[in-house]
């Protein structure tokens, strides 16, 4: 079975196989073909995670799988050396038939996929990628607005150190017509060469820090961590790019609010009341999009 390292690797035709999966574990249509529920997963955190570990480990054991996981362990303390990630992969290799890591490192997975046969899902690689996030958020505009084509996204916060809003950019870029504007600092911007692969088949991309609100359809907030390799930035900036009910009465009426989670204080709590907050939603999304997930890539029939 193929790995899920990039969402690079998920054609259109894929995404939409895996958006029909989703909405068949949602709408609880039966499964056509039995899953082999003596499989077992590893889930592999080196960094924290609330929905992305949890969210797999509820998915595999809803399709009758058991999960075994490590979270944030020796990378970080307690041990008088860390073991090397390739001693730790073959060491459980033999237990499980698929892994979902996450891991500070953006290279990590050098360092996995020789080790293993099994398949192997990216579920976070430092500030580089979260496919399985990418389409959770693409399938949250499928289920809205039954396409991607064409829309209009204003896209804010740290983008450029954002996995989830890098990994959105390349899904989205498979698709016709998407009108994308970044709305942040221009050091925290999406590099020229992100914004070259998204609009080199027609669609367009435009920076700001002096964003018109009116015309979005969806605002994608993608966090401002208090650090990152560009600097520290103060209140006053995390505030500028911060979306509050203020932002949402100078939104398109109908805009939805999308964020990977966790909100620390890019949305303001009083913005959850408003019928343009779908981040809860999203995330509920999420549990039907990585059962659909799983079943592609890492179970067997
Ligand atoms: N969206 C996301 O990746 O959340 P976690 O960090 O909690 O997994």
């Amino acid at each position: 079975m193929p790995n899920l390292l990039s969402v690079q690797e998920v054609d259109v035709t894929s995404f939409n196989e895996l958006c029909n999966s989703a909405e068949a574990y949602r709408t609880g249509v039966p499964e056509t073909t039995p899953i082999d529920t003596t499989q077992q997963g590893g889930l592999l955190f080196f960094e924290s995670s609330t929905r992305t570990r949890i969210g797999f480990g509820t998915a595999a054991w809803q399709l009758g799988v058991r999960t075994v996981s490590i979270y944030e362990t020796k990378v970080n303390e307690n041990m008088s050396a860390a073991e090397s990630l390739p001693d730790t992969i073959r060491t459980l290799n033999p237990y499980v038939t698929f892994f979902c890591i996450r891991h500070p490192n953006e290279g990590v997975f050098d360092e996995v996929v020789p080790y293993t046969s099994h398949p192997v899902i990216n579920a976070g690689n430092g500030s580089r990628e979260h496919p399985t996030q990418a389409l959770i958020d693409g399938y949250t505009l499928q289920h809205r607005f039954g396409r991607l084509e064409g829309l209009s996204i204003t896209m804010l916060g740290a983008l450029r150190y954002s996995r989830a809003a890098r990994s959105l950019l390349k899904l989205l870029a498979k698709f016709n017509g998407v009108n994308v504007t970044g709305f942040t600092e221009p050091q925290l911007n999406f590099t020229e060469a992100e914004v070259a692969a998204f609009t080199k088949n027609g669609n367009t991309y435009q920076a700001t820090d002096n964003h018109a609100w009116g015309s979005e359809q969806v605002v994608y907030s993608a966090g401002f961590p208090p650090v990152t390799p560009a600097g520290k930035f103060s209140q006053e900036v995390r505030n500028r790019y911060a979306i509050t009910l203020r932002t949402v009465n100078r939104m398109n009426e109908g805009a939805i609010i999308l964020n990977p989670l966790p909100r620390i204080d890019e949305v303001s709590k009083e913005v959850d009341d408003t019928p343009q907050a779908h981040y809860f939603a999203q995330n509920e999304l999420g549990l039907f999009m990585r059962k659909a997930i799983l079943a592609r890539y890492a179970l067997k029939p």
